[in-house]
């Protein structure tokens, strides 16, 4: 017997084409977002007459659709204009994988020269650059040389811009490419950003450029992501596959978090694998149901929670291990005068200042966010109620995980282990 005899798993079960449920796929037509496209396009389409283009500041949480968006309206853009005899070059690049400035101009240049992301028009014939090793002023004048080289508008698309942090030279020296860096071509900026406070934290000359204009895509309600998911499962899907409630269900846990649109397709894909799965296994079962929708959850739940602990930056680390260590005393929901008291005390021990209240105050929303923390007070936020956070994962999962995170700056933490051993059986 091979180890790849069939087993039923070539029958016709549930999923028909898997593709139209992977992050990367582009959908033919974009659902619930009429007016934000029709801002968008009123920002764009002064190029068709040949007028420059205002920088645009694009904003929302992730999963609200910034890329997709930007990605079906440019290459549209593109071909209206050169029917008009005006020439446009796209460059694109998602900052996020470089995270300096330094490091993104480098990925600008060989984007330039050997592209790689889908909006890219530019093909320079030159070679492209290791990583390090040039003094800074080199490397933004190479960028600047190949951009002049490209037709006489280009746009410039950085998403993710917001993973630059404070480090905004880039966008500095973009601010200064006709005057200093005598850049002959129109140039538009378009910076993609998961986070709103980003552009507050920018230098005043930057703010003003890049955030000439600003777009908000707002996050996805219930009924928004309904009809993401339905059109979804239409193409994905055999007919009847899905039980009633299934799509909504989806549709309503991931609007209850944060209105992604990412988050409940992935939730849509990992219930019809686990009903895949199922019903190769066993011949009486045909479609997703809400029970799968669960399980799920919980399991892309904890792997996020547990990869998303493992790579956390440093502060944010003792920040973390701070709210742990209360939480194994049994002092949370704690405030963030609490919390950033124990978080001093955890950076000094690890032979580092800490940040300002505000810095760590920054970190515990950024875990909100991600679904480590949870802050109980929110929906009273303003009402006079003060902040208070608690762990949004169980104490045992975040121990682990915090165990092995990346830098290995944590031992083990069996003391933790212990304490929080207590604490339950005192709570008993
Ligand atoms: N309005 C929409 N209609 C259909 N699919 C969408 C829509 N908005 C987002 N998506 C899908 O959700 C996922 C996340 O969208 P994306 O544009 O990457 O979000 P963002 O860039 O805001 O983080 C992608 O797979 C995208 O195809
Ligand atoms: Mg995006």
């Amino acid at each position: 017997m091979g180890y790849f005899d069939d087993d039923g798993f070539l029958d016709e079960h549930i999923i028909k084409n898997r593709s139209v449920l992977k992050p990367e796929y582009k959908p033919e037509k974009l659902e619930e977002r009429d007016e934000e496209l029709e801002e968008y396009v009123k920002l764009l389409r002064p190029l068709l007459k040949g007028w420059d283009l205002d920088n645009i500041f694009l904003y929302g949480h992730s999963g609200v659709g910034k890329t997709v968006a930007t990605r079906t309206l440019l290459p549209d853009l593109r071909d209206t204009a050169e029917e008009q005899d005006i020439n446009v070059d796209l460059l694109e690049i998602n900052c996020s994988s470089a995270n300096t400035s330094y490091q993104s101009t480098i990925e600008l240049i060989n984007e330039a020269r050997s592209p790689e992301y889908p909006l890219t028009t530019l093909n320079l014939d030159k070679p492209e650059l290791s990583k390090t090793g040039y003094p800074a002023e080199q490397v933004y004048e190479e960028l600047f040389d190949d951009l002049n080289e490209a037709a006489d508008n280009i746009i410039l698309i950085l998403d993710e811009v917001n993973t630059l942090g404070s480090d905004s030279e880039l966008l500095y020296q973009l601010t200064r490419s006709q005057t200093m860096h005598k850049l002959e071509a129109e140039l538009c900026i378009i910076g993609i950003s998961n986070d709103f406070n980003f552009r507050d934290d920018l230098p005043a000359r930057v703010k003003d450029t890049l955030c000439e204009t600003e777009l908000h895509f707002p996050a996805y309600e219930q009924n928004d992501l309904v009809s993401i998911l339905s059109r979804r499962a239409e193409q994905a899907f055999y007919d009847g596959s899905t039980e009633s409630g299934v799509i909504e269900l989806c549709a309503a846990l991931a609007s209850r978090d944060r209105g992604s649109a990412r988050q409940a397709i992935r939730l849509l894909r990992k219930a019809a694998e686990l009903a895949e799965n199922q019903a190769v296994e066993t011949d009486n079962l045909d479609s997703i149901t809400e029970q799968h929708v669960r399980d799920a959850e919980e399991i892309i739940e904890r792997k996020l929670v547990t990869t998303g602990i493992r790579n956390l930056t440093t502060h944010r680390k003792y920040v973390l291990l701070a709210v742990t260590n209360l939480a194994a005393q049994g002092n949370t929901p704690a405030q963030t005068r609490d919390i950033y008291e124990y978080y001093q005390t955890v950076a000094r021990e690890f032979g580092r200042d800490p940040l300002t209240r505000r810095g760590a105050h920054e970190h515990l929303l950024e875990m909100c966010d991600n679904g480590i923390l949870k802050n109980v007070n929110r929906d009273q936020r303003g009402r006079g109620r003060p902040n208070k956070y608690k762990l949004d994962t169980p104490l045992e999962t975040v121990i682990d995980a915090l165990e092995q995170e990346e830098d290995g700056e944590i031992d083990n933490l069996d003391d933790l282990r212990n304490q929080a051993d207590r604490q339950t059986r005192l709570g008993e």
